[in-house]
């Protein structure tokens, strides 16, 4: 029997096989060993972030954090949970000089400055603002999930990094935590394969699916639903899933990063010639700096629209990221996330971008 393959582009991954068939391990392109003192493995980001939170607290009364309020809750979360207060500083896209803009004071009182490497960009927050606030004995927290495969994403000196690995590819559990000097206490022990089962069930009925088995799609996005769920519930104390880990290893994240960084070039290169349509950092063009997507911004209000007609073609970008916990940025209104992961190829790419071309020339012509 032959079946007719599904060719959707994006939302949750399916079973990985391209990129799982590695010889020898290469996961990431730097030795945790040489640059951080100590480092572990979690089951997701938020955890990674509480336990560093916790770790700090073995010797520190931790009382503020000082956040970009341009992230998403899980990062807001364990602050939350541990009773941190949080100060946000803002970070907004200026429509005019088309750059995203961080507005942050050196005279807030804060425990811990928490800065974000926005899709591979890790030069928003300057050095000198990192240095002062270090000066004054406060605690560097860098979430580096959006830089986790750049070739070198330890360009700060933070005192913690912070990264939420499962964002990348077909795991179904998976965040990890450096500390630069110092070892860790409390480091995940249980094994958490009971909880990482059911979202390995619903990568396998989704690649069945696209596969064109007769694989019933709400089925599996409920699934999907249900262990987003789970990851609200799984503490610092779970280990990163038996699963996962053994992908993780298997990986060829040169491939990856590759087929990441071709798929990308195409689309900003696309992207050049539309008016709606912006690319949030042009400078990502760098081969140093593998993507998770390609951000844009959609002008005149009309990202909705947009995502929509994607949807419609079977395309599906996420967008950087609601937001439920009192955090603002204009960016989430705006912005959109287009897919240009290892699970694709050229034609897909092309396929994409000519929606983003029809779409773009009608507005053109109607404005
Ligand atoms: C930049 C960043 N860090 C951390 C997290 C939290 O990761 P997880 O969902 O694995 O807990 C997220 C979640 O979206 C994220 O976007």
């Amino acid at each position: 029997m032959t079946y007719n393959q599904r060719n959707e582009i994006g939302s949750y991954f399916e079973t990985e096989d391209k990129i799982i068939n590695c010889k020898q391990e290469n996961r990431f392109d730097f030795d945790f060993e040489k640059l951080f003192s100590d480092s572990t493995y979690v089951f997701s980001g938020r955890n990674a972030i509480e336990l560093a939170l916790k770790d700090i607290e073995l010797t520190k009364e931790i009382r503020t954090v000082y956040m970009p309020s341009y992230l998403c809750d899980s990062m807001i979360d364990p602050f939350l949970e541990n009773e941190v207060k949080i100060h946000y500083y803002k970070v907004n896209y200026n429509f005019n000089l088309k750059v995203v803009e961080v507005d942050i004071n050196k005279n807030v009182e804060c425990d811990i400055l928490f800065i974000n490497n926005y899709f591979g960009n890790n030069k928003l927050v300057n050095k000198e603002s990192i240095d002062h606030f270090k000066s004054k004995g406060t605690v560097i927290f860098e979430d580096v999930t959006h830089g986790l495969f750049n070739k070198n994403f330890i360009e700060n000196s933070s005192d913690y990094y912070v990264a939420s690995i499962r964002k990348w590819l077909g795991l179904a559990s998976g965040g990890l935590l450096l500390k630069k000097n110092g070892i860790l206490a409390n480091k995940p022990i249980i094994n958490s394969d009971k909880f990482a089962s059911t979202k390995i069930n619903a990568m396998e009925l989704k690649k069945k699916y696209l596969k064109g088995f007769n694989v019933n799609k709400n089925d599996f996005m409920k699934i999907f639903a249900e262990s987003d769920k789970m990851f609200k519930e799984v503490g610092t104390k779970y280990k990163i899933d038996t699963h996962s880990i053994n992908i993780l290893n298997k990986l060829d994240s040169d491939l990856l990063r590759k087929v990441r960084i071709n798929n990308s070039k195409y689309i900003y290169d696309q992207l050049k010639r539309l008016e709606f349509i912006e690319p949030i950092f042009t400078e990502n063009f760098r081969d140093d700096i593998c993507p998770l997507f390609v951000p844009v911004i959609i002008k005149a209000g009309k990202r909705d629209e947009l995502r929509n007609l994607l949807i419609e073609n079977g395309i599906y970008c996420p967008v950087h990221w609601p937001q439920n916990r009192g955090q603002y940025s204009n960016i989430q209104n705006n912005e959109l996330s287009l897919i240009c992961d290892h699970r694709y190829d050229h034609n897909d790419m092309e396929r994409l971008c000519a929606v983003l071309k029809n779409w773009d020339k009608i507005n053109s012509e109607t404005t």
